[in-house]
């Protein structure tokens, strides 16, 4: 991947080429994120906790072309292409483009279907590129709005918390729409381990409407649970007690396994981190393969993450703060 060792995320700018014609081009990326407690919880107005993954990261470059054409250096089915042209359809359309004289080329780290905000990083670093190709201020907010309505196109009925995150960057508490930053008073680290299964956030989200639907009375009250359990991580975490902040976060699993969301892989790799000494783990994102994160001080986090890395498709440790 051409990944430019880019330290500033957004840059535009006006070329040469090899006979002196100009030519222009914009490059912009943006990170992945995980969510540390509240997901499907959040999309029933529930608040949720997500951190940017700076590691994991889209990066989107527009070119000047004759006309409009797109590369991945990912494989996508028809479904995804249609869905993506769906998503550039919208961000056309907001961003005022009338002539489409530009080629997008877009490069991803993030696995889709892992519960890292694949789809919405790709937004963003879109929305990104193009405003600053076709030289238009647009703000974070902005740029938030319509990266959600793209998600609206991803997922269906997405709470707004995976573009959120992602477009400031920042740990956020989130809310029906509206959120907070939040300030962690202790850093800490998270394990995230991949059980090597994809999922559809789309499809998961609408399991948990159907279990809900059928009984509201059992599946509201593992919701409002998640939701308490949210407002106290918030606390926990700007206190820096990164101990109890994980208990919380087994139960939220624990939860998500009721809400029907969890799969005996992701269990699996739950009970090997908390076995390995992390104060506490679950699955991430909407569930039905993807990742787990576990949660661990400076000294647990290599014995989590190589007992972690021996069973699963893949893990890494990221550094939260
Ligand atoms: C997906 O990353 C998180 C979910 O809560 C869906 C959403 O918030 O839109 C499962």
């Amino acid at each position: 991947m051409n990944f430019l060792g880019l330290t500033n995320p957004d840059y535009s700018n006006t070329y040469l080429n090899r006979r002196g014609f100009s030519f222009s081009m914009a490059t912009a990326r943006a990170c992945g994120k995980i969510i540390l407690f509240g997901e499907h919880a959040v999309v029933y107005a529930k608040p949720g906790i997500a951190v940017p993954v700076k590691r994991s990261y889209s990066l989107v470059t527009v070119s000047a072309a004759d006309a409009f054409s797109y590369t991945t250096d990912f494989e996508i089915s028809s479904s995804e292409a249609k869905r993506l042209e769906s998503a550039f359809d919208i961000i056309f359309d907001r961003l005022d483009v009338k002539e489409k004289k530009f080629s997008m080329e877009i490069e991803s780290n993030i696995n889709p279907g892992t519960g890292m905000g694949s789809s919405a990083s790709l937004a963003v670093a879109a929305i990104r590129a193009l405003s600053g190709f076709l030289k238009i201020e647009k703000t974070e907010e902005q740029v938030n709005d319509i990266a959600f309505e793209c998600e609206k196109i991803f997922h269906g009925n997405p709470s707004g918390l995976d573009n959120t995150v992602i477009t400031y960057e920042k740990p956020v508490f989130f809310r029906k729409s509206s959120f907070e930053f939040l300030t962690l008073k202790k850093q800490f680290y998270l394990i995230i381990a991949n059980t090597g299964l994809k999922s559809s956030t789309k499809e998961m989200v609408s399991t948990v409407r159907k279990n809900y639907d059928s009984d509201t009375v059992r599946y509201g009250k593992i919701i409002d649970e998640i939701g308490d359990i949210s407002f106290k991580a918030k606390e926990l975490l700007e206190n820096g007690d990164i101990k109890t902040a994980g208990r919380l976060m087994t139960r939220n699993h624990e939860l998500l396994g009721m809400l029907g969301v969890s799969t005996i892989e992701l269990d699996a790799l739950v009970q090997k981190a908390l076995r390995a000494g992390a104060y506490g783990a679950k699955l991430a994102g909407s569930g039905g393969g993807g990742n787990i994160i576990a949660i661990c001080e400076r000294s647990q986090k290599d014995y989590v993450f190589e007992k972690l890395k021996g069973s699963s498709k893949e893990a890494f440790i990221t550094l939260v703060s």
